[in-house]
């Protein structure tokens, strides 16, 4: 019996060989009465030809269209030279058929399976199965693949045990939104899916396991955007006796490995750290890209006394005022660019984008142009010269306001201008930890302290006196991992004592009732030999999405939901029939079974 080879791994040391192979038609065609078909699987495509000395077969292959499902058994001979195709893998070889088996016929595919396909995403998605067909999308599964058996060879190796935690739950505090799941047992209660096996882990390491891994999948109701699933993938850990250092050295050697297996190259780790203050003072942002510079610059202090409102009011009133200096951005940015960036800038709440171009920094009152200088002394104005270490052809851009507006505004700003000026190398492939997190920050809407990364990450043991009397000025043993500007995994280690535990719940305005309904069953573990604990997670999707360089992580997650969380192959979220409903003991309200009648 034949064995069959998969379509991409013939070679010309296959040559003379009878073989089988099996896959999808890509494409038929008629060459002066010989049928060339290529034929495609998972692992890439060969050609194969059918001649009018076997009328038989060649009748068949002449039949065949566009994603028929064929088995073909032949002699694999080598081509012409003329026809030799060095760009494919197979290109040296072709399969002469001397018996073709039709297995299945297929409707003429809405889109064309191929990597230049701009069918839009939705008819992608409807289409799903077709869609990862597609070699680019093929790729892209296997590399995830690849990558995911990695990280657990790596883990294994480091004594990590993989265990299944559960995905109904009681909700866990994240941040996000629950999805929730009604009880059929419970009326009126719900279980909610997880948003990630945070406080399960912690209970693992109370229970002695030590270290504790999962591909664990994750479940957030949150707006979306292009690197955000409702249900995504975690590379989730927690170890027990460690200190950050040592989370820090295994979450690196994860990395490492995932990206050996991804991308071929070996990264040098450890990779640098910065902390959480030095990433908002320079690049505005706590994920930064640090692939270039275009650094944000403090000049708040030199504005508190300059009769200019738009510069002085934050200056004097707790803000920020901040800027870029892009050099030789006088002859690269025209008028209209720095008006679109104006515009941008806006998205962050920014009021304006004031701007001084640098003609001649030696004379001051007629070698500044910009709309702001005559507000600014000739004192300030060489201050901010000397400060910012302008050159004649720089561009100054200003950003005052409220600390979160001026960093976000600046921060995305000095992104899309790196981007714009091609400051970096795509290929460049950049890693840096934020450390020293903040351990709350003041949630102004609702007028209270909140996680910054999670209620149960520790705080810096010489910062806990604070607690009561500064505590937005505590750091926090948090850390995330970023990769060319995007954050990939981030995690802290834990508050291990339930006293601490009780006194952060405190802080954060949780009261003792709502802290005991909602993870009491933490709290009393805590009690029982709760040993020092640390962990982190990745986001598998995004990680991948780097590693191809997609657009979205929908690109690499077989079955995705749109941007509006819905999935229009399967047509869900869907409703369900009158029976359900009350199954669950739940009913629906006026307003509905008025639209629905
Ligand atoms: P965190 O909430 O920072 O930490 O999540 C860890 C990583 O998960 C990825 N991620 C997402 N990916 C796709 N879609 C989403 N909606 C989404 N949300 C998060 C990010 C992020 O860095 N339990 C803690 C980890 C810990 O402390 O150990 C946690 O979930 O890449
Ligand atoms: P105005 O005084 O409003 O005419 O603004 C003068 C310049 O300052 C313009 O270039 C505005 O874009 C800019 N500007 C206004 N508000 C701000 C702000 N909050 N931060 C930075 N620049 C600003």
């Amino acid at each position: 019996m034949t064995v069959r080879t998969y379509c991409g791994d013939f070679r010309k040391s296959h040559l003379g060989q009878q073989v089988k192979l099996s896959g999808w038609v890509e494409t038929n065609r008629d060459h002066g009465g010989v049928i060339f078909l290529d034929v495609r699987d998972r692992s890439g495509l060969v050609q194969v030809v059918a001649h009018p000395d076997t009328p038989e077969m060649h009748k068949l292959g002449h039949s065949m269209r566009q994603q028929d499902v064929i088995e073909v058994y032949g002699e694999v001979i080598a081509r012409d030279d003329d026809a030799i195709n060095p760009k494919l893998p197979t290109g040296e070889i072709e399969i002469k058929i001397s018996e073709l088996i039709v297995l299945n016929r297929a409707e003429t595919p809405p889109f064309a399976i191929d990597d230049d396909c701009n069918a839009g995403e939705q008819h992608r998605l409807e289409y799903r199965y077709l869609d990862l067909r597609r070699p680019k999308m093929q790729r892209n599964l296997i590399l995830r693949h690849k990558v995911t058996h990695a990280a657990r060879n790596y883990l294994d190796s480091q004594d990590f045990l993989d265990v299944e935690t559960p995905i109904l739950n009681k909700s866990t505090p994240e941040g996000a939104r629950d999805y929730l799941v009604p009880s059929r047992v419970y009326p009126g209660s719900f279980y909610a899916l997880p948003q990630s096996p945070q406080l399960f882990k912690q209970l693992l390491m109370v229970a002695g396991m030590d270290r504790y891994y999962q591909v664990a999948r994750c479940f957030r109701d949150e707006d979306l955007r292009a690197d955000r699933q409702p249900e995504f993938t975690q590379i989730d850990l927690e170890m027990s006796f460690v200190n950050q250092d040592d989370v820090m050295e295994k979450a690196e050697g994860l990395i490492v490995a995932m990206f050996e297996a991804g991308m071929g190259e070996k990264l040098q780790a450890p990779f640098p750290r910065m902390t959480y203050a030095d990433a908002m003072d320079k690049y505005g942002l706590d994920r930064p890209d640090v692939r270039f510079g275009l650094e944000h610059i403090d000049v708040t202090d030199l504005m508190k006394s300059v009769d200019f409102k738009v510069f002085s009011g934050p200056a004097n009133n707790g803000g920020l005022v901040k800027v870029i200096r892009v050099p030789g951005g006088n002859d690269k940015l025209s008028r209209k660019k720095i008006d679109n960036y104006t515009k941008f800038v806006s998205i962050y709440g920014a009021r304006g984008l004031a701007y001084i171009k640098v003609n001649d920094k030696d004379d001051i009152s007629n070698g500044l142009q910009s709309p702001i200088v005559k507000n600014l002394s000739e004192d300030v104005l060489k201050a901010l010269l000397a400060r910012t270490e302008a050159e004649n052809g720089d561009l100054l851009f200003f950003g005052a306001d409220t600390k979160d507006v001026v960093n976000n505004a600046l921060g995305y700003l000095r992104v899309e201008l790196g981007k714009d000026l091609g400051l970096f190398d795509e290929k460049t492939n950049n890693f840096v930890w934020v450390v020293d997190f903040p351990m709350f920050e003041w949630d102004s809407e609702n007028k209270r302290l909140q996680a910054l990364h999670h209620p149960f990450t520790a705080p810096y043991d010489e910062d806990l006196d604070k607690l009561e009397s500064a505590p937005l000025e505590m750091r926090s043993q948090a850390y995330d991992l970023v990769w060319n500007g995007t954050e990939i995994g981030g995690g802290s280690i834990r508050i291990h004592k339930s006293d601490v535990q009780a006194r952060v719940l405190k802080a954060l305005g949780i009261s003792d009732e709502e802290a005991n309904d909602k993870f009491g069953f933490l709290l009393k573990a805590l009690e029982y030999g709760a040993p020092p604990h640390g962990g982190l997670a990745f986001g598998l999707d995004r990680v991948l999405s780097l590693m191809v360089g997609a657009e979205s992580i929908r690109d690499v997650i077989a079955f995705p939901k749109t941007q509006k969380a819905a999935d229009p192959m399967a047509e869900s979220p869907s409703e369900v029939g009158d029976m359900q409903w009350k199954e669950l003991g739940l009913r629906k309200r006026r307003t509905q079974i008025d639209t629905e009648s």
